[in-house]
């Protein structure tokens, strides 16, 4: 024996010499040894295979061993090599673990599971769930390629699955589309891991089942376009009426009573008799006021300057008028806008000046209110400023809140027509709301 074999078992060269090759092996692996050796043939060189030697301290070492006939001080002999690999018998049983562990996680995964091989998606291993969502038994998967199952609705993405695979090793959150057999296109989320088996390139998949949550959502999208488009089409709506109204009240009602009173006018520059002087002059007194309101109301409906002067002047004439009535101190940064605002957006940003004045109005107990409108790169923007009590918008936003929709409404106008708005406020700083429409490049 050489010097590593004293060092590894321990026993010096003297016992060694004392003892036979049965005294280095575990009690228990003696017979095993004796059948091996009646069989052995020692003749030529060869590999005794694997086996547990025993040190003298009672410790096991995995060895392989490999033997060679000769001569040893004229007497035939057998040279033995033991190679210690309990350390990598270690790693092999540790990887053996692994792999243990990895088929009864596969196999009881709540997921559906699979592993095929790379280029034909030829199933070598599904888990039971993976049974259940095809429909179908292990027998009838295994071995057949998702070609042959029909799986791939769109066998085209199948390259481009492989291919990013290959450069990535892995995909997560692929949302693709499988054909369950004599059933439904199912939506998936799936993550596929490049493995290796037996040298082979595969994928190892999990997924889970989306088709009903994507439907719900396809659902509720649909459903929430359907109410934009319904209350676009209800603003449209309401826009085209006012109009219509304003224009009847302005052209019909107003014009009637403008003739009434230039009528009554006349009757009392004539000769009235005593009595009826004080009933005409309170007839033309009423008829004054009711022409009054009907331009009131009619210009609230919608001012004809909007659509005679632009927006800038019916937003001062707006401005000016409301603030008139409360005392509020008005300012107004309001330039010429030079290029031509598209009809529809003139309409939404003075519908929501409109809004914001008006709440200005009504709810700010403001001194003074501030309002600029200008044309900056290409966009439209209006402000609108209080220097009143302010309020929380955060407390606006719950949904019992169906009875403001003035803010809302604001958002929604600017947003018809490619629009934002932002309103800011606190309690006791006032507010401001700020609306940006794009009118294109250049302005
Ligand atoms: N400029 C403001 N200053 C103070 N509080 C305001 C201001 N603007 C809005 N608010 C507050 O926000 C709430 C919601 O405003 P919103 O315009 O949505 O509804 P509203 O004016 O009450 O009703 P409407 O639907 O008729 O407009 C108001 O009730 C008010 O409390
Ligand atoms: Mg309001």
């Amino acid at each position: 024996m050489n010097d590593a074999a004293v060092r590894h078992y321990g026993y010096s060269r003297d016992e060694f010499l004392r003892m036979t090759i049965k005294e280095i092996r575990p009690p228990e692996a003696v017979s095993a040894l004796e059948e091996f050796l009646e069989d052995f043939a020692p003749h030529r060189s060869s590999h005794a295979g694997l086996w547990q030697h025993q040190t003298k301290d009672g410790r096991l070492i995995d060895v392989e061993v490999y033997g060679q006939p000769i001569t040893y001080e004229g007497r035939p002999a057998l040279m033995v090599d033991a190679l210690d690999v309990t350390e990598r018998r270690g790693a092999t049983r540790a990887l053996e673990e692994v792999k243990e562990r990895f088929v009864t996680f596969f196999r009881s995964s709540p997921v559906p599971m699979a592993i095929t091989t790379l280029e034909e998606r030829r199933f070598l291993d599904v888990n039971e769930k993976y049974e259940e969502f095809l429909g179908l038994p292990r027998e009838a998967i295994l071995d057949r390629t998702s070609t042959e199952l029909g799986l791939l609705p769109d066998p085209r993405r199948r390259a481009t699955i492989v291919s990013s695979v290959r450069e990535q090793g892995f995909l997560s959150d692929l949302q693709t589309q499988l054909q369950v057999p004599n059933g439904k296109l199912r939506d998936v989320l799936a993550t596929l891991q490049l493995i290796e088996v037996d040298g082979q390139e595969c994928l190892l998949g999990a997924m889970i089942d989306v088709t009903d949550r994507m439907e719900a959502e396809r659902i509720a999208e649909s459903s929430r376009r359907q109410l934009r488009a319904l209350s676009r089409r209800v603003l449209e709506v309401q826009e085209r009426e006012r109009a219509r109204i304003a224009r009847e009240l302005h052209d019909q009602i107003g014009q009637a009573l403008t003739a009434v009173k230039i009528s009554l006018e006349a009757v009392r520059r004539g000769p009235v008799p005593a009595g009826l002087r004080a009933p005409v002059a309170e007839s033309v007194h009423l008829v004054d006021r009711a022409i009054q309101q009907v331009r009131t109301l009619s210009f609230d409906l919608r001012p004809a300057m909007l659509d005679d002067l632009g927006l800038p002047a019916a937003v001062g004439a707006y401005a000016k008028r409301q603030a008139a009535k409360v005392g509020l101190e008005l300012q107004l940064d309001v330039e010429r806008i030079e290029r031509s605002v598209p009809k529809e957006i003139e309409t939404a940003c003075f519908r929501v000046m409109q809004e914001a004045v008006t709440n200005a109005v009504r709810h700010a107990e403001a001194a003074c209110l501030h309002i600029t409108l200008q044309a900056v790169n290409g966009t439209l923007e209006l402000v609108v400023r209080d220097d009143g009590r302010g309020f929380d918008p955060a407390t606006l936003h719950g949904e019992e809140r169906d009875a403001d929709l003035g803010l809302v409404g604001m958002q929604e106008r600017a947003q018809f027509v490619g629009g934002t708005v932002r309103i800011e406020s606190r309690p006791n700083r006032g507010t401001e709301v700020r609306a940006y429409f794009p009118i294109g490049a250049g302005g």
